[in-house]
């Protein structure tokens, strides 16, 4: 059987690394039982083991005396549909009737707005979302067993709720319901998870959310974590990958765990006596490839206005990783200033910024993908 997962949000079936991460979730847990709650927003991109981390995280407070955690997915939508969220996910995982939460909500004249402009009531005017959010968990927590509970939220993938609002004021909502429950010394623990840009959206505005929100980033994993992450569950499965193999994974893969999984299943498959070497490796790459073309690249690309896929090709095409911005003016397929299509790249995450004026493709991956593609020739010659 083959252990490793070509897709997203499923536990691997060996999970590797991000002790760190989980020491500090830990730490936060103790200090919100102990009295002083603590939030905190884990953020990177896609791949980078957000959901995954908050899987471990909720199977470690498992058992644990008056602990009670609760995983809310976020889909996209208005910012009112993080009501029933709230309501449906806690009350599946924590055996709390739906109806008996609203019902409640209902009994203290709370009058709680959802998309699309309905209220629960008609008489009563509708409830602020600050309020309305801390009545809900005020709600909820109530319900919990034990003489004072913990109760952990876990947002997988908060920037889906903010889509269509301004991050700054999602965020002030949620820190002034947490931070009035705090106060009135409700157990309350906020973990979230976001895309790699959740903070950087907000940063010019003001650091108040930060206060709150302790910002995490998730980074990639070591050589090591690589390692043990490939062959711990395919030696079980009587598999062995080549050390060199090893190190040409997590190179390409740059410690991104969803790389690594998908390029790692793909060699799998290919595995001869029990070995994974170069020669497997290099046989059963371009299906990794193709297989993340079509499921992440190949969209990225197309959907980009053609001023940046012309960036795309340049990057590409270079023989060097980093290029400065007199570099990417300079070229001769370059017609007007590249500085707002390159902000608007970095921004969606197609390129990085490594330092003043200086950027390269998001990762090696991608890279790989466009040099092998080459979505931006046609018949042969660069689009221009
Ligand atoms: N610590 C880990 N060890 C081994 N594999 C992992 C680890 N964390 C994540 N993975 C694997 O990497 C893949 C991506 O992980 P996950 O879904 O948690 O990422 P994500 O950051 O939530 O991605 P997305 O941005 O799509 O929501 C999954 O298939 C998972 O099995
Ligand atoms: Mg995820």
């Amino acid at each position: 059987m083959n252990p490793f997962k070509k897709r997203t949000g499923v536990l691997p079936s060996y999970f590797t690394g991000r002790s760190d991460e989980l020491k500090e979730l830990r730490r936060i847990y103790y200090s919100t039982k102990n009295g002083d709650a603590g939030h905190i927003i884990l953020y990177g991109p896609k791949g980078i083991g957000k959901t995954c981390l908050l899987f471990k995280f909720q199977e470690e407070m498992e058992g644990l005396e008056d602990t009670y955690s609760v995983r809310i997915p976020l889909v996209e939508g208005s910012f009112f549909d993080i009501y029933s969220l709230i309501v449906d996910s806690s009350a599946e995982s924590l055996g709390i009737k739906v109806s008996s939460v609203w019902d409640t909500i209902k009994g203290i004249g709370i009058n709680i707005p959802f998309a699309g402009g309905f209220t629960v009531s008609r008489e009563i005017p509708p409830t602020s979302p600050s309020v309305a959010i801390r009545k809900i968990l005020e709600t909820i927590y109530h319900k919990l067993k034990g003489e004072n509970p913990v109760l952990i939220l876990l947002f997988d993938d908060l920037q889906r709720i903010i889509m269509n609002e301004d991050t700054q004021r999602v965020l002030s909502i949620l820190q002034s319901a947490l931070v009035e429950l705090n106060l009135k010394e409700f157990k309350i623990m906020f973990v979230a998870t976001g895309s790699f840009d959740i903070f950087s959206k907000i940063q010019d505005h003001t650091d108040s959310a930060i206060r709150t929100f302790d910002p995490y980033e998730l980074k990639p994993l070591s050589l090591a974590e690589v390692r043990d992450a490939i062959n711990i569950p395919s030696s079980k499965e009587g598999i062995i990958f080549d050390e060199d193999v090893l190190e040409r994974i997590y190179s390409v893969c740059e410690g991104n765990p969803y790389y690594l999984q998908v390029i790692a299943h793909n060699c799998f498959e290919e595995a001869t006596n029990g070995r994974v070497t170069t020669i497997e490796f290099e046989k059963s790459f371009p299906n990794a490839l193709n297989f993340l073309a079509q499921r992440e690249f190949r969209h990225m690309y197309e959907k980009s206005p053609i001023q940046e896929r012309k960036l795309l090709a340049i990057f590409a095409e270079s023989n060097s990783d980093v290029l400065a911005y007199t570099e990417i003016k300079g070229n001769k397929n370059v017609k007007s200033e590249p500085s707002k299509v390159l902000r608007n790249m970095t921004r969606k995450n197609l390129i990085v910024k490594e330092s003043r004026g200086k950027y390269k493709l998001r990762d090696k991956m991608f890279k790989e993908y466009l040099r092998t593609d080459k979505p931006y020739e046609i018949n042969g010659t660069l689009l221009n």
